[in-house]
This record gives C-alpha cells, sequence and structure tokens, in this order.
C-alpha cells in the first residue's frame, strides 16, 4: 500500500512537493533538492523557515519562537516549517528571511505578492 502523504503546493514558486504526516514541511521541502533551502536549526528558534500556510490543516510539532512568529502571526497562518508538519493538502508562501534565499535557489520567475 502506499504511504499516506500529503501534497504541498508552494505558491510563491508553483512547486509542488509531497510530506507524509508528522514529518516536517522543511524536510519535506528538502527533497525539492535545489538551493535555496536553508538547513537552519530545525527547532523552531532561528526563523529562517518562516512560511505561511494559505490554506489547509498543519499539525504543530513543538514550540515556536515568538520572536519571529508573534501570537497575531500566528493566527494568520505564519509559522516555522520545521515546526509544522501537513494534516492534509497545502498551499504555502515562503515568508521572512526564507523568501530571498528561496526565489533566488529557484531561479525561474515568481508571483509577484
Ligand atoms: S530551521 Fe530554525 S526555525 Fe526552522
Amino acid at each position: 500500500m502506499e504511504e499516506t502523504s500529503f501534497r504541498i503546493t508552494v505558491l510563491t514558486t508553483g512547486e509542488e512537493f509531497r510530506s507524509s504526516p508528522g514529518e516536517s514541511l522543511l524536510a519535506a521541502m528538502g527533497r525539492l533538492g535545489r538551493k535555496g533551502i536553508p538547513a537552519g536549526c530545525l527547532g523552531g528558534g532561528c526563523g529562517v523557515c518562516k512560511i505561511r500556510i494559505e490554506s489547509g490543516e498543519g499539525t504543530k510539532l513543538g514550540p515556536v519562537s515568538r520572536a519571529h512568529v508573534s501570537e497575531e502571526e500566528e493566527a494568520l497562518g505564519y509559522t516555522l516549517a520545521c515546526r509544522m508538519a501537513a494534516a492534509s493538502d497545502l498551499a504555502v508562501s515562503v515568508v521572512g528571511k526564507f523568501r530571498k534565499p528561496f526565489v533566488r535557489g529557484f531561479g525561474g520567475s515568481v508571483s509577484s505578492d
């Protein structure tokens, strides 16, 4: 039987990847196998992997630093990819410090938001 996984769409670049339940979105995103995906603290502390969940449901894997994601932001869907797993298919945007290297590493055309 095929393992259950969810489809994650990165609105910023139009890329897609699969993520398994309980797996961090950052780890899953790493399988895109390209430049611009940071290896940060992987523990919710450094903020280099900030994303916004635009649609779908996530499962929090642990605490995120309030220095990087405020309660107000969290209510709007902002989170850290190393601390979030998919609980459904998701659409996400790459934001904050993560956006520039991510877009540069992509090398294609990106949405202008
Ligand atoms: S890698 Fe440091 S907060 Fe995600």
